[in-house]
């Protein structure tokens, strides 16, 4: 997604901005800008490419303004190309902006403008933001920018400058994130906090429609109408290495390693050594769940796996129906949908259109939503009913790691006491799962701390084209995650199927030395899996196996083994999936794969 960055200060604008800009590469992109505000003139470079283009271009610039906006665009409407790269600028080149996000409407106020007179240089529809803003500037920058707003249709956020009105950014959003950081006589907005963090941990987290007009001595936030809106600035909880790799090769290896520290922070305070949960921050009543018939869960790609390996606890310890729907895909059934059907958005960025949508028909229809999500103020926590916090830290890899754990201990957090509120299970295996999730902190760094074998199964089979995964009950979702990671990084084709469909088909696939990963950890389907193992094998193909550290009788039916320590069946999807994010890493990197940035792939994807 498209990446903003403003300064407006004491220093020299231009290396903070291009310094946040490459903070916030993770978020994907294919051009790239920077407009400094000179004395009675825009400086501007734009460039297609990866940002050591823009560096490139930006040495002629040499600008020594202490005001400017820089942006990362990641292509919607026109093509990836220098005129096409934002930041862009008025008629007369004394206004310049850098949008996020969609411009709904921008066909017809294009006509409405061009009709006025307005030459455009794009083919963009961010473009109409600055020839809107052109048309209003007779009551100042920040006037212009609310009679903008109240004409476009969408979801944006973007930030506004003009030669006329030097020292002085203006930016809103709507549906997409802006938030702007509070310094020492300076001031920094930007799309994501990493872009500023090593300058401040200060931020103002901004609602929709809010517009910020921001001075290197503050930021004044009014609505719409010009009214004013109190927006306490806020502590994040982030250091700034926490942008950084922290010594690991990449953020994705870096983020796999943390695990055990993002699935302890998520638990801390909400599951005691016994076992007991405590969910009351989460804003959900006792009566309302006890009152539920059903739950709908809605994500999209990782998180959607991990609501649907948690939705089998859920079902059976809760005893409440769970259905579980691709985000993209839920609004297009027409759900059935009520004041008693709970609706789990789960959407680690909190920024996901396809699930923010469902989120919103799913309230419009009377159903309460509950938001899990990583990001505070993220658009999720404002558009839910209910919100229930992971507690990963920054997730910087694209590849979802950390977050995707983190969830699924947070959605069996959030069944153990759904299932206690509404008594749905005996008591003491409720207490006995719960331990076992507060152990799985130290399950996951056991297996980090040895995951013997994994190095040379990724060399074995890092050259193979194609990867089957097979899975039963919560395997299955561990499965398609597992999967999912492996095609993400290393563009290798890969197919997830639950193990008892492979007998419908996925068989024929199957050819001497083909890699077919189990997922194959003790449990109650363990006796089918063998069945698959034998089936497999009897096709030559070769079995990557995943299953419990003391199972040494499958060492003999597979090809390879991933042990895992042994661990409660609900828990073992959090701990199998470990070896299978890092098989996918290892064979990315053999690969010479861009791990923390896969071609295509953007972090937060705000478009349908
Ligand atoms: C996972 O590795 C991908 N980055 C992607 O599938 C991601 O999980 C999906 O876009 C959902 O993102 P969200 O959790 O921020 O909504």
């Amino acid at each position: 997604m498209c990446g903003i960055v403003g300064y407006v200060g004491r220093r020299p604008g231009q290396p903070i901005i291009l310094s946040g800009l490459r903070r916030l590469e993770y978020r994907g992109y294919d051009s790239a800008g920077l407009a400094m505000v000179e004395p009675d003139r825009l400086a501007v470079v734009r460039a297609v490419g990866n940002l050591d283009s823009l560096f490139a271009a930006a040495d002629g610039l040499d600008s020594s303004s202490c005001t400017g906006l820089g942006h990362t665009r990641w292509a919607t409407h026109g093509r990836p190309s220098e005129e096409n790269a934002h930041p862009h600028q008025d008629c007369g080149g004394r206004i310049s902006i850098v949008v996020n996000g969609i411009v709904e409407n921008y066909k017809s106020l294009r006509e409405e403008l061009v009709g006025r007179g307005h030459v455009f240089t794009s083919e963009t529809d961010a473009e109409v933001v600055v020839h809107l803003i052109e048309e209003h500037m007779g009551d100042g920058l920040a006037a212009a920018v609310r009679e903008t707003v109240a004409r476009l249709d969408g979801h944006y956020a973007f930030c506004a400058t003009s030669v006329d009105e030097p020292g002085l950014i203006v930016g809103t959003r709507h549906e997409a994130p802006l938030v702007v950081g509070v310094g020492d006589g300076e001031m920094f907005l930007a799309s994501a906090i990493p872009a500023f963090l090593c300058h401040t941990k200060r931020m103002v987290v901004l609602e929709d429609d809010d517009v910020a007009v921001v001075r290197a001595d503050g930021v004044t936030v009014t609505d719409v109408a010009g009214g004013p809106v109190d927006r306490p600035a806020q502590e994040v909880p982030w250091d700034d290495d926490a942008a950084e790799k922290g010594g690991y090769e990449t953020f994705m290896l870096k983020e796999i390693y943390e695990q055990p520290t993002a699935i302890a922070d998520t638990l801390a305070g909400r599951l005691d050594d016994d076992g007991g949960v405590d969910l009351s921050d989460v804003g959900l009543s006792d009566d309302l769940l006890r009152r539920l018939r059903r739950i709908y869960i809605v994500a999209c790609g990782t998180s959607y796996h991990a609501g649907l390996v948690a939705s089998y606890a859920l079902e059976r310890l809760a005893r409440v129906p769970v259905q579980i729907e691709v985000a993209s895909e839920f609004r297009y059934r027409d759900p059935v949908l009520d004041a008693e059907t709970l609706v789990i958005a789960i959407t680690q960025s909190g920024e996901t259109l396809d699930t923010l949508v469902a989120m919103r028909l799913s309230r419009a229809a009377g159903a309460p939503v509950l938001a899990l999500t990583n990001i505070m103020g993220s658009q999720a926590t404002r558009d839910a009913d209910a919100v229930l916090f992971t507690r990963a830290g920054l997730e910087i890899g694209v590849a979802a790691t950390k977050t995707h754990t983190a969830q699924v201990a947070a959605l069996l957090l959030f069944t153990l006491h759904l299932a206690e509120v509404r008594g749905a299970a005996p008591t003491d295996e409720l207490i006995r799962v719960g331990r076992a999730l507060r152990n799985v902190p130290q399950d996951v760094q056991a297996y980090l701390d040895n995951h013997r074998g994994l190095d040379e199964i990724a060399e074995r089979y890092h050259d193979r084209r194609f990867f089957l995964y097979l899975g039963r009950h919560t395997g299955f979702g561990v499965c398609l995650e597992g999967a999912l990671k492996l095609k993400e990084i290393s563009y290798i084709p890969t197919e997830a199927y639950a193990a008892g469909e492979m007998k419908h088909g996925p068989i024929a696939l199957l050819d001497e030395g083909s890699p077919v990963v189990v997922v194959a950890t003790d449990g109650p389907v363990y006796p089918k899996l063998v069945s698959n193992i034998e089936e497999v094998r009897a096709r030559k193909a070769d079995v990557i196996a995943v299953a419990s550290e003391d199972n040494t009788a499958i060492d003999e039916l597979a090809t390879a083994v991933l042990h895992v320590p042994r661990c409660d069946p609900w828990l073992a999807p959090i701990v199998a999936v470990v070896p299978l994010q890092l098989l996918a890493y290892r064979i990315a990197r053999l690969t010479g794969c861009d791990v923390d940035q896969p071609r295509n792939l953007a972090k937060t994807v705000t478009v349908e």
